[in-house]
């Protein structure tokens, strides 16, 4: 008995100096001490002793479990101080090291443009109405004078969906909608997305943004519209900007205009944005067409309107020095960070 004693003595500490970390120490402990263990045996191997021996013995065994477990004890320390330091060496925060940066969201530029447009037409007495993305034939273009197969059709390349169905061409899908649902004095902008299959260059895109107004009442007058688009385009540039409005035609207005206004990214002398002629095209207006005001349900004999389509990428180019259009459909970061 003596000699087992001994000899497990010897293996324990010879086994303890080979390990490595805590766990180890945990399972040989487990193999010496635990409930199946080398002592639990050593204890069973007391009843062969005879009862003379059994006390000494069992002294014996219990002082050997002290000293072993007091070994464990001290190795487990150890390994746990090393384990502790190289784990808060590994895990060290460097507290120097800057901060990472969140980027706060923005209003994209176009949104920007629309959202300040909107607030000056609401000054000016005029409320949103907003029309739909996905329209009828009908009221982005039938019922607005373009019959069918009449050429006009041509001057706004079209996304058809179905025979019937389109992506609206211009906002000016929203004016046959309120006047049925309204009678005058009508006073309303109508800002949306349009869509033309179009070739893509600095100034024109297929997708955009347009604001129609449009304003019905008794005696409305051509001198109404011209002054009211020029006082907006003051508004908007905070000092007076130069107008040059352009007969043209539009078949749901009588007569129809185009209106350009001074490129500010050259101040006129001609630039790559204005295609070298000093002026930018913004805007396509006139008065009411008697036709369209009778397909809105409104008398033409008694009232009058007019209307406009505004290009709003064109005004925030002006607006931001923007020289190619497609900068806003591109969504660079370090673009859209300057607005
Ligand atoms: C129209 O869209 C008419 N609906 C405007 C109108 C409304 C006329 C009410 C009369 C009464 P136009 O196709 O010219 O017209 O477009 C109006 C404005 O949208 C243009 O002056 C221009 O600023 C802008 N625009 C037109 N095509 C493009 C394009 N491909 N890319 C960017 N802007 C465009």
């Amino acid at each position: 008995m003596k000699e087992k004693i001994s000899a497990i003595r010897i293996q324990f500490k010879s086994e303890l100096e080979t390990l490595k970390d805590s766990k180890e120490v945990e399972n040989l402990k487990l193999r010496f001490f635990g409930k199946k263990g080398v002592f639990a045996e050593l204890m069973g191997l007391l009843r062969e002793c005879t009862p003379e021996m059994r006390p000494e013995m069992g002294g014996q065994i219990n002082s050997l479990k002290e000293e072993l477990s007091a070994l464990c004890d001290q190795a487990l320390e150890g390994f746990h101080k090393a384990e502790l330091s190289r784990r808060l060496l590994e895990e060290k925060i460097d507290i120097t090291l800057p901060g990472r940066t969140s980027f706060l969201g923005k209003k994209h530029p176009i949104i920007q443009t629309i959202d300040e447009l909107l607030e000056i037409f609401k000054e000016m007495g005029f409320s949103v109405q907003y029309g739909p993305d996905v329209d009828s034939d009908y009221y982005n273009y039938e019922g607005l004078n373009f019959p069918a197969d009449h050429p006009a059709r041509d001057m706004q390349d079209t996304f058809y969906i179905s025979a019937d169905q389109l992506l609206r061409s211009h906002t000016s899908n929203t004016q046959l909608r309120v006047m049925e649902a309204n009678q005058p004095p009508i006073r309303i902008v109508a800002p949306g997305t349009v869509f033309r299959n179009e070739d893509i260059s600095a100034r024109s895109h297929v997708f955009f943004h347009q604001i129609e107004g449009l304003y019905i009442d008794r005696e409305v007058s051509f001198a109404d519209l011209i002054s009211t688009m020029q006082e907006m385009w003051n508004r908007f540039f905070h000092r007076n900007i130069e107008t040059r409005f352009r007969p043209s035609f539009f078949p749901f207005v009588e007569p129809g205009l185009e209106v350009d206004i001074r490129c500010i990214n050259c101040e006129g002398k001609g630039c790559r944005l204005c295609k070298e002629s000093g002026w930018l095209e913004v805007a396509g207006a006139g008065m009411v067409h008697p036709e369209v005001l009778k397909n809105g349900g409104i008398d033409p004999e008694e009232y009058s309107g007019y209307a406009w389509g505004l290009g709003i990428e064109r005004l925030a180019m002006l607006r931001y020095g923007v020289k190619d259009i497609r900068l806003f459909a591109e969504n660079d970061f370090r673009f859209l960070a300057g607005f």
